[in-house]
């Protein structure tokens, strides 16, 4: 440890970026939400979940309107649990990762700053 002196600072410093992160919780981005807490169902179309990118599947869920989609997804609908079974993640996350979806199967979605 003593040999590497700068090694040794690098993972305080991250150390420290990391617990920062932790307490001011941050919301993450849609396409994060996605790829960590959706694509397990939305990538692959298991349990008939309507696939991430396929416009015709999109369509007539896009089409409901980005308020009534994001209801659904926060409440969860038959296979799809509520927030896809991750109740940690907040509203606003959820909102972010369904506006995310719709936009890269056609939508035009607002994304929540
Ligand atoms: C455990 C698998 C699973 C996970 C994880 C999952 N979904 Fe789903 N999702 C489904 C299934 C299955 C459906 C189709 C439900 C139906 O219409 O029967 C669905 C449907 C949806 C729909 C369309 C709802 C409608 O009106 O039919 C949205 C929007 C959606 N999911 C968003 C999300 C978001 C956002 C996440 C991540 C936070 C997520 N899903 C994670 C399985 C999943």
């Amino acid at each position: 440890m003593l040999h590497h002196p700068p090694a040794f600072a690098v993972s305080l410093l991250v150390c420290a970026a990391f617990s920062a992160a932790a307490t001011a919780a941050p919301q993450l981005p849609g396409a994060e939400v996605y790829e960590h807490y959706c694509a397990a169902c939305h990538a692959t179309g298991q349990l008939k979940a309507p696939r991430f990118g396929d416009r015709k599947a999109w369509r007539p869920l896009i089409a409901e309107g980005q308020a009534m989609l994001s209801r659904t997804a926060i409440r969860g609908i038959r296979k799809m649990p509520p927030k896809g079974g991750h109740p940690h993640l907040s509203d606003l996350e959820v909102k972010r990762a369904v506006a995310y979806m719709a936009n890269q199967a056609g939508g035009k979605f607002k994304t929540h700053e």
